[in-house]
């Protein structure tokens, strides 16, 4: 039996400016009285290197996004290797709406995945159903089909995070009931275990779609999840706070 440290990520996605970054000051605070959790915020790219100072130690700032390739003709992308030197400790890939506007496929999610982890960062690899999908009742088949695409081979200094977040739950006030999540993150857990072995207990599975303060502490009791990752109420230390404080006492 492994035991996961709760692990409690912010996505700020398209949000925030300069005068955002007081909430990374007021989050890090407050992890100082968190010490039973783990937590990161990933802002923009714009404000990344401004975080990590802000940050001082106490939250990992990462990125949204990487790119599969170390430095090159790629215009508008960013590496692993530049979020690295940048002071991130981690990378969010394959989010759903990356997936979507970016059209990002599994094999690509996979090669970022590879080279955040060969930079030593924590690559935080997305999966999830859509509505229609969890309609058909096709949700765990479609996870399973996205992790064995996704999940890079074990490799490199970085730690590899599942994040499990259903796209019908995403950024719409509805969250999975506790038995959904507790469905899905046990068969999330068996293919882990399938793929990598006993290694496959120590891999951390995020849960993310709608979180907050008041739902925060019901999914944290349930099996297998092992943090959350957060939209909306990660962009003020008001309502990420009290997450993180639910983590801590979990
Ligand atoms: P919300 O918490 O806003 O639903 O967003 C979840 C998400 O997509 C985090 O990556």
């Amino acid at each position: 039996m492994h035991v996961r440290r709760k692990l409690i990520v912010g996505n700020w996605k398209m949000n925030g400016g300069i005068a955002a970054l007081g909430e990374v000051a007021a989050v890090a605070e407050a992890a100082r009285g968190a010490a039973g959790a783990e937590v990161a915020i990933c802002p923009p790219f714009t404000l990344l290197a401004a975080a990590v100072t802000r940050a001082g130690g106490l939250v990992a700032i990462g990125g949204q996004d990487c790119h599969w390739d170390d430095s090159g003709a790629h215009t508008g992308s960013v590496s692993a290797a530049m979020l690295r030197e940048a002071g991130a400790r981690l990378v969010i890939v394959g989010h759903s709406e990356r997936r979507a506007e970016q059209g990002e496929t599994d094999s690509l999610v996979r090669s970022k995945a590879e080279r955040a982890l060969a930079y030593g960062l924590q690559a935080i690899v997305c999966v999830g159903e859509s509505e229609a999908e969890r309609q058909a009742g096709r949700a765990a088949e479609r996870v399973s089909g996205q992790l064995a695409g996704s999940l890079p081979d074990p490799g490199g200094e970085g730690e590899l995070v599942v994040a499990y977040e259903p796209i019908w739950a995403i950024g719409t006030g509805r969250t999975a009931t506790p038995a959904d999540v507790a469905g899905i993150h046990s068969a999330i857990r068996r293919s882990l275990l399938d793929r990598f072995g006993d290694s496959g207990g120590r891999i951390r599975i995020l849960y993310g779609g709608s979180v907050n303060s008041g739902n925060a502490a019901e999914l944290f009791a349930v099996p297998d999840v092992d943090g959350a990752l957060v939209g909306g109420a990660s962009l003020t230390a008001a309502q990420f706070v009290p997450i993180v404080e639910a983590a801590a006492h979990s």
